[in-house]
């Protein structure tokens, strides 16, 4: 997944987040996908998961209090998304730790967050940027 100008939403701290997520999934897939044996991967595979516990918690934080203040009505219905995210986070992790670290977890993992990107940051999220834009916020 490239990172394009265009999925910017004017907020230069949710961009920089949103640009930084583009480059973790990419290079997470890229990892995934590689020829190397689980071994050599596993121990970036558990960065990338390590940073997603702390990314939904502190992007969707900051995110949903630049949604607070400029007042978009579609706030709850967006928070609710992305709590939903928060609990299958800690979920396919439970699941990963539980199952003694298994490969095809994670590339679940890695199928949903490309999902993410394509459903959340780069249509939910556009949202926020239009209805700041129409409001001349
Ligand atoms: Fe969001």
């Amino acid at each position: 997944m490239i990172w394009k100008e265009k999925y910017k939403i004017g907020v230069p701290l949710i961009d920089a987040q949103h640009e930084e997520l583009f480059a973790r999934v990419t290079n997470f897939v890229e990892t995934l996908r590689s020829d190397k044996e689980w071994d050599e991967k596993v121990n970036s595979v558990n960065d990338t998961l390590g940073f997603m516990k702390d990314y939904v918690v502190t992007h969707f934080r900051d995110e949903e209090a630049y949604q607070e203040e400029i007042g978009y009505p579609g706030l709850e219905e967006h928070r609710k998304t992305h709590q939903d995210m928060v609990s299958y986070v800690g979920s396919i992790s439970e699941q990963y730790e539980q199952n003694g670290f298994k490969e095809i977890t994670m590339q679940q993992f890695a199928g949903k967050l490309v999902t993410w990107l394509v459903n959340h940051v780069v249509a939910d999220d556009q949202k926020i940027a239009d209805y700041a834009n129409q409001e001349g916020k």
